[in-house]
């Protein structure tokens, strides 16, 4: 029989340690880091992002603040039910890519999807709507498991800079058609 080095692993607390150390390297270092350092264009911004305004940064401040990124995502993945469901009017929404998180620190690509993707909000939805919606989110989509905002639905100067960052997101990928929604 072919000695198996792996087995080793069963009985020495050493190689054990040594085994880890190659897998979480392969894992950790060369199939995310790598990558990136020899692919130019995932640390260049996509055309058309654009740095945030000062109104903008401090809405993503209150996107942090409130852990809006427990429960919403920004990443729209490569699967069919993905990019047909962040879609417009039947137009497909375009799949994230590197480029559109070089401004991002941190990042908020989100762990949970207990709401919807985010990333291609922008321009969805009007003021109107938002702030409905932060007031009692419940009011517009019965059953919705969002928390009311009402901190942020009463206090204008929040709300303003929340809803500017909000509707950032996607816009750098001008892909939504027609869209008659003001800023
Ligand atoms: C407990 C989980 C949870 C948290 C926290 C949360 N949301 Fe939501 N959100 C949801 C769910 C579920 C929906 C879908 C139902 C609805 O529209 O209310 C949703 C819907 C939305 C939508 C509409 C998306 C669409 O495409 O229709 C926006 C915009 C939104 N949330 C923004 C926010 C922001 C901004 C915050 C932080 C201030 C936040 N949410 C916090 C769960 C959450």
């Amino acid at each position: 029989m072919i000695p198996n080095p792996l087995l080793k692993t069963d009985r020495s607390a050493m190689a054990l340690f040594v085994f880890s150390l190659v897998f979480f390297f392969i894992g950790g270092t060369l199939t995310t880091l790598f990558p990136a350092l020899v692919e130019d264009s995932w640390s260049k911004p996509v055309e058309g992002l654009k740095p945030l305004t000062d109104q903008q940064a401090a809405g993503r401040e209150i996107y942090k603040r409130e852990g809006c990124w427990y429960c919403h995502t920004q990443q729209v993945r490569k699967l069919p039910s993905d990019v047909a469901r962040y879609g417009w009017r039947g137009t497909a929404a375009p799949i994230s890519v590197p480029g559109e998180y070089v401004n991002d620190a941190p990042h908020f690509l989100g762990t949970r999807r207990i709401g919807p993707d985010l990333s291609r909000v922008g321009g969805k939805y009007d003021r109107t709507w938002h702030l409905a919606h932060f007031r009692n989110p419940r009011d517009l989509v019965p059953g919705s498991v969002m928390p009311p905002f009402p901190w942020i639905a009463n206090d204008p100067k929040e709300f303003e800079a929340l809803l500017a960052y909000l509707q950032t997101l996607g816009r750098a990928r001008d892909w939504r058609p027609n869209h008659d929604y003001e800023e």
